[in-house]
């Protein structure tokens, strides 16, 4: 049975996408070899790169060449009842053979049912039977896949069933059970939080600190028609959220971070921009962790 342990990534990566590949390759072409990355790390999505011939592999094979790369799935639906898909894991298995990341990510949720997969992250009934049902899935998965996972807090607007559990016990549970990491994403916690009038601050300090492996962060909207913020990762990551990121590394101590960003992507210079804000925030909890010492 895998153990997750914390990676020796740290500091801020970039979700690896499609609109700006070309010009991370360009990027790479214009460096000399020994010529530090504007990046430590990406994160991609395996399900963005398997199945797919020719150019993606080469690409990805050229950026591994010269930068650690992180994982993080789409499509596990640990939380599902149709059993895990034997296919998927063999692919995933083979592909992350390839890239040899220090764990694999996927989201706390279901995507399906009766053999209908839905392409959508959704909510778990938030009690001790459905983090057990999550947890042995988990472990199963990490078994299948021979390495470490992961798990990511998501965003929920409605409660599925009853919940007998708030979200972060419902996430420490499904954590001490599992054994796994927590993939805690800032963004979603925060999110979580206003629509359902937690206090953010206070639903952070309910996170067990010494699972969490890596964080992500991103954009948010807010709807009028809905009344609820909608992570829509399509806008840069608020002021708030970075004051969040930086209290959780305060407490967490340094672990790679991740910006994501999948709606209105803008060029790879304007994201490497706001990589360096979130950077700065990440150095603020860093510092103020030291401090506290
Ligand atoms: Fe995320």
């Amino acid at each position: 049975m895998p153990s997750t342990t914390g990676s020796a990534l740290t500091g801020v990566g970039l979700g690896l996408r499609w609109e700006f590949l070309d010009e991370v390759l360009d990027l790479l072409d214009t460096l000399d070899d020994n010529a530090a990355l504007p990046v430590p790390f990406f994160e991609l999505s395996p399900e963005n790169y398997m199945r797919r011939g020719g150019y993606f592999p080469a690409a990805i094979e050229r950026v591994r060449e010269r930068c650690a790369i992180l994982t993080h799935g789409l499509t596990l639906s640990v939380g599902g009842l149709d059993p895990l898909d034997d296919g998927y894991l063999r692919e995933l298995g083979h592909f992350l053979g390839r890239l040899e990341p220090p764990f694999h990510s996927d989201h706390l949720c279901f995507s399906g049912v009766d053999g209908r997969f839905l392409h959508d992250l959704l909510p778990l009934p938030l009690t001790s039977a459905a983090a057990a049902h999550a947890a042995a899935r988990i472990r199963e998965a990490e078994d299948r896949l021979e390495r470490p996972m992961a798990i990511e807090n998501i965003t929920y607007y409605l409660a599925p069933g009853r919940a007998s559990l708030d979200e972060a016990d419902f996430l420490a549970e499904v954590l001490e059970r599992a054994g796994c990491g927590l993939l805690l994403d800032v963004n979603n916690l925060y999110v979580n939080a206003r629509n359902h009038g937690v206090d953010p601050v206070a639903l952070l300090e309910k996170i067990p600190p010494g699972r969490v492996v890596e964080m992500h962060v991103a954009g948010h909207e807010w709807r009028d028609d809905a009344e609820l913020l909608i992570d829509t990762h399509g806008a840069p990551v608020i002021e708030p959220v970075l004051d969040l990121l930086a209290r959780a590394v305060a407490r967490t101590g340094p672990v790679p971070v991740v910006l994501e960003r999948d709606n209105d992507v803008p060029p790879l210079e304007a994201l490497l921009a706001e990589r360096a804000e979130v950077d700065a925030a990440y150095r603020r909890g860093l510092a103020a962790r030291e401090a506290r010492a």
